[in-house]
């Protein structure tokens, strides 16, 4: 895992708070990378990104599904619509909570979600309340990772899966410039520390649960960065940032860093997917 000191919680709340309209212009709903094969668009890739989450997650109209870090509403929507589940998305920023509860009003899903303003490292749930476990890139941004797998794992029903994505810090050894990437890309995008596949890996196992799958998407995803280069560069929404928030504007100016740790293996994109066990002995 590679930390930095420098992130406050308060900032990464009033980035999303402050940046999430510049993100829905320049990206849309979903607030992740895009997943690709060919030549499609931004709206297919996000939500090919998604789809692939649902195939991992082996979803039945009616599961509980908790999205930890929903940004927009977009995933837990989806779900609602799409799979029929009943969705429950936590968010640190009070803006993207209303931006979600009324994007699901709007799209006809209030019956099936709900948004609530809190933080995943302090929010309490009753244990065994969720059949599904699904986070696209929120776990970047928590400060104690392992703390928070173990108390989430206690939320998850016998016989649960846990889904997500994240960014990686690249497997150990890294050059000097390599960890000089990683640690830009920790301070420019609000993210306390990054952890390898294998520290998530082991954190999932830790946690009590099976890792079934630990699947490296970089190749698939990292065109993301390119296009949001392209975007920044022609929209000119550099000329809006640097005038309205400085933070935001160094999120904006580091899209190229991103790129370069994917391109030179400091970082990488990964899924990961595990279940718990049936029964506390691992029975199914
Ligand atoms: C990159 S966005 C991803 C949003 C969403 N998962 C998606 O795919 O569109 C990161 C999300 O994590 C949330 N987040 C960051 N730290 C959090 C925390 N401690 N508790 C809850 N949410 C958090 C942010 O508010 C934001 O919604």
């Amino acid at each position: 895992m590679i930390s930095i000191s420098t992130v406050r919680k308060a900032e990464i709340r009033l980035h999303y708070d402050l940046a999430t309209p510049f993100y829905w212009l320049l990206w849309g709903r979903h607030l992740h990378h895009g997943y690709w094969d060919a030549n499609e668009t931004v709206e297919v890739a996000t939500q090919r990104l998604t789809d692939e989450l649902v195939a991992r997650a082996q979803l039945q109209p009616g599961h509980e599904v908790l999205d930890i870090g929903c940004g927009m509403g977009g995933s837990s929507i989806s779900l609602a619509l799409g799979q029929q589940c009943r969705v429950t998305g936590v968010t640190l920023s009070p803006l993207q909570r209303a931006w979600a509860t009324a994007s699901a009003r709007w799209r006809g899903a209030s019956d099936r979600v709900r948004f609530l303003r809190a933080d995943a490292e302090e929010v309490e749930f009753p244990p065994e309340s969720f059949d599904r476990l699904w986070s696209i890139e929120c776990t970047e941004h928590l400060f104690d990772k392992p703390r928070f797998f173990q108390r989430a794992a206690q939320w998850l029903r016998p016989g649960g899966r846990f889904v997500l994505c994240a960014w990686l810090a690249g497997e150990p050894p890294l050059t000097d410039p390599q960890r000089i990437l990683v640690e830009t890309v920790c301070d420019r995008f609000l993210c306390p520390s990054f952890g390898t596949m294998s520290d998530y890996a082991h954190w999932l196992t830790s946690a009590g649960l099976v890792v079934e799958e630990t699947s490296d998407w970089t190749p698939k995803v990292d065109r993301t960065w390119e296009l949001c280069v392209d975007r920044v560069r022609s929209s000119g929404v550099r000329g809006l940032t640097r005038v309205f928030h400085n933070q935001t504007d160094q999120f904006v100016a580091h899209f190229q860093t991103l790129l370069d740790a994917y391109r030179t293996g400091a970082m990488s994109y990964g899924c990961l997917v595990a279940s718990k066990p049936a029964t506390p002995e691992g029975r199914s």
